[in-house]
């Protein structure tokens, strides 16, 4: 983007200036006919540079709803300018004042045709066109030079400003909580990271490159121009705009002509695609008919706009040309007449032309600049929208480090819901106490996932609060929390990388020893040994390539390894054959020995030993106590147990 904005002016004016420059001075030597034309020719050019840019806005498909410059949105270009752009004020500095040199050579090169038609054409002094010959060629390379040095410097500056947004996102990324990754898709967030921040960059410098260099190509430029001919510059800034007023006119009808071809086009995509995806549908309904008509409809009302949309185009075309026409009479006849009373020189005339075709495209681009800001500001909103949320679940400005003693666990009256409206959890309470392990069992979806969830704070309650050895989890660090929490959680979550680096996951300082010890102890160890590199085989995308169990098993030993006070067990087991399991069962058990557990399972014969199990039903816990109470109460477990008891019974009958 950088590269583009800044290098355009300088292939620009080769095409608007140089031309016209190099063609007399190649081809003709002498003051001919053609020449007479010469002004027509080159107000022609400009009439269908226009012409081009309406034909170009008609195929382009952008700029649909920009939003306004209200003083908010500009609060945020400041904001952008002060935090991104400012601190890099030396390379500013030194681009601006690069941009400034740049542009003054448009009016310089500009200048100096007057002598090459004046007294080269006219006076035939041969002489002096070697000189001005010379002189154009070195302001050629002193404003490429100085148009590639300010290139150089606004990328570095723009590169700046992106590293810049692009650490504050991702801190802000990474501090965020699971609530908002929950509202926001993986798609989102990238484009955040990615095209909402060059854009922002863009718009930024963009705007800024635009408004110096390009104001200060037109200023020197009007400059030449009154000093050419002070009374038909006066003329030309009232007389010109009036011409090319129907061409801009004419422009914004097509460009609305186009926005609603476009909507009828995405409609039509809509439709068909709607039609072929559920083509299955449509051919045992019997619809093909009903769908070859609704698609007909769309059909013929696209066709008559692009018809009507025809229509303007070949109408562009004649009434451009007689625009211009008009234009091209109406110069000729003043500037002729001008020359002929002898009060102003051909090379007058020239470069006075010449000026007003270099100073069209830096005003165009003036006259677009809103539009780069206004494309700048939905970018901003959505950025500094995310960069300004505060998280739900952060540190308190005074948490202090959570200091584990025994290890007793309390979820008090804990009440929560995901989307304020659906409770999911109605006032729950669970206690553990140290070194203990409860368990949780329910129905999918009836709690238990979420209960786990609070107390690393991947989400807070609502209501009721968790307390840690005294602590409430709201009043610690996050970081201790949940350093001194292992957590498995119900759907695994692999990186990437070796199967080591996924073990030692946050905890860098394990050695290869500990890491095969906590493999093995996940009775992992065999099937890692059997993969083609071992512990350094890269995984795929979220561990493809491994089964569901050996995820798991991954899984499990990261937690092992962590070796941390407070282990969540979420369904860690479930995805495993009874054998592996009753491995890992074997090393957890080990594990859960010393340190507070609490396990979710499905799978009741895994949690017979734990010393409290709490049964969950629709948010609430309708019974809890150890296996043998619940047994003998008969109540909604003792019923689970005996189906499943039934079941693996069955199961070993039949196996
Ligand atoms: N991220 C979420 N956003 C919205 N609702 C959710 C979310 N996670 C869970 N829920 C809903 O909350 C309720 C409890 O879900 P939870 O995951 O705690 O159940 P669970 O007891 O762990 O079930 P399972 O045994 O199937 O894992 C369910 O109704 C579920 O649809
Ligand atoms: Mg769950």
């Amino acid at each position: 983007m950088v590269e583009q904005r800044t290098l355009t002016p300088l292939v620009l004016v080769r095409v608007q200036v140089s031309q016209p420059l190099q063609k007399p001075l190649i081809f003709n030597g002498f003051f001919s006919l053609k020449f007479a034309f010469r002004p027509v020719l080159l107000y022609k050019r400009l009439v269908d540079t226009l012409k081009t840019e309406n034909e170009m806005a008609f195929f382009k498909k952008k700029n649909k709803d920009l939003p306004a410059l209200t003083k908010d949105n500009l609060m945020m270009y400041k904001r952008v300018w002060l935090t991104y752009v400012a601190p890099k004020w030396k390379l500013l500095a030194l681009s601006i004042v690069l941009m400034l040199v740049a542009s003054s050579f448009d009016a310089l090169l500009v200048s100096q045709l007057k002598p090459v038609f004046d007294e080269v054409f006219l006076d035939k002094n041969r002489a002096l066109l070697g000189r001005i010959g010379l002189i154009i060629l070195g302001l050629y390379f002193l404003k490429g030079a100085f148009s590639y040095s300010q290139a150089l410097v606004m990328t570095k500056l723009s590169i700046g400003v992106i590293r810049g947004m692009q650490f504050d996102v991702f801190k802000k990324l990474l501090a965020m909580d699971n609530k908002f990754y929950q509202k926001h898709t993986l798609g989102e967030i990238l484009t955040r990271f990615g095209s909402d921040v060059a854009t922002v960059q863009g718009a930024v410098l963009g705007s800024l490159t635009t408004f110096v260099r390009d104001s200060a190509s037109v200023f020197f430029l009007v400059l030449l121009m009154f000093w050419q001919s002070f009374e038909m510059a006066c003329v030309v800034f009232f007389v010109f705009p009036a011409t090319i007023w129907p061409i801009v006119i004419f422009g914004k009808k097509m460009r609305q002509k186009f926005r609603k071809n476009r909507e009828v086009d995405e409609k039509f995509f809509d439709q068909v695609t709607q039609t072929f995806k559920s083509i299955k549908i449509v051919k045992s309904y019997c619809t093909e008919d009903l769908e070859f008509e609704n698609a007909k409809k769309t059909i013929y009302t696209q066709n008559k706009l692009q018809f009507s949309m025809a229509i303007l185009n070949a109408l562009q075309h004649p009434m451009t040309e007689f625009v211009g026409g008009v234009g091209m009479a109406a110069t000729l006849a003043y500037g002729g007449y001008k020359i002929t009373a002898g009060e102003m020189t051909a090379g007058n005339f020239m470069v006075f032309l010449l000026a007003i075709v270099a100073a069209y495209k830096p005003m165009k681009n003036l006259g677009t600049l809103h539009m780069t800001l206004q494309q700048g500001v939905v970018s901003m909103q959505r950025l500094f929208s995310m960069l300004d949320i505060v998280p739900d679940i952060r540190d308190k400005p005074d948490a202090e480090p959570l200091k584990i003693t025994a290890g007793r666990i309390e979820m008090k009256n804990v009440s929560f819901s995901y989307d304020g409206e659906h409770p999911v959890i109605k006032n729950v309470t669970v206690t553990c106490e140290p070194n203990r392990t409860v368990a949780f069992v329910g129905h999918s979806g009836s709690g238990k996932s979420t209960m786990i969830n609070f107390i690393p704070r991947f989400y807070d309650p609502d209501a009721g609060e968790v307390v840690i050895d005294g602590q409430n989890v709201r009043d610690v660090t996050l970081e201790s929390l949940r350093k001194q929490t292992a957590y498995v959680s119900q759907d695994v979550i692999l990186f990437k990388d070796t199967i080591k680096n996924n073990i030692r996951y946050g905890m860098p300082e394990a050695t290869d020893e500990q890491i095969v010890a906590a493999a093995k102890a996940a009775a992992a160890h065999d099937f890692i040994m059997g993969t083609p590199d071992g512990y350094d085989t890269v995984l795929g995308e979220q561990g493809s390539g491994l089964s569901g169990g050996q995820r798991q098993m991954i899984s499990i030993a990261r937690a092992m390894l962590k070796n941390a006070p407070i282990l969540l067990l979420d369904e860690a087991t479930a995805a495993l054959d009874s054998k592996s399991e009753s491995v890992v069962q074997n090393s957890l058990e080990r594990l859960m020995r010393n340190r507070t557990t609490i396990v979710i399972a499905h799978r009741l014969s895994t949690i017979i030993n734990a010393d409290r199990i709490y049964v969950f039903n629709e948010g609430e816990i309708v019974e809890q106590g150890t296996h043998a109470e619940l047994v003998a109460s008969d109540g909604v477990y003792a019923q689970m147990y005996r189906i499943q008891y039934r079941k693996s019974d069955a199961e070993t009958a039949n196996g």
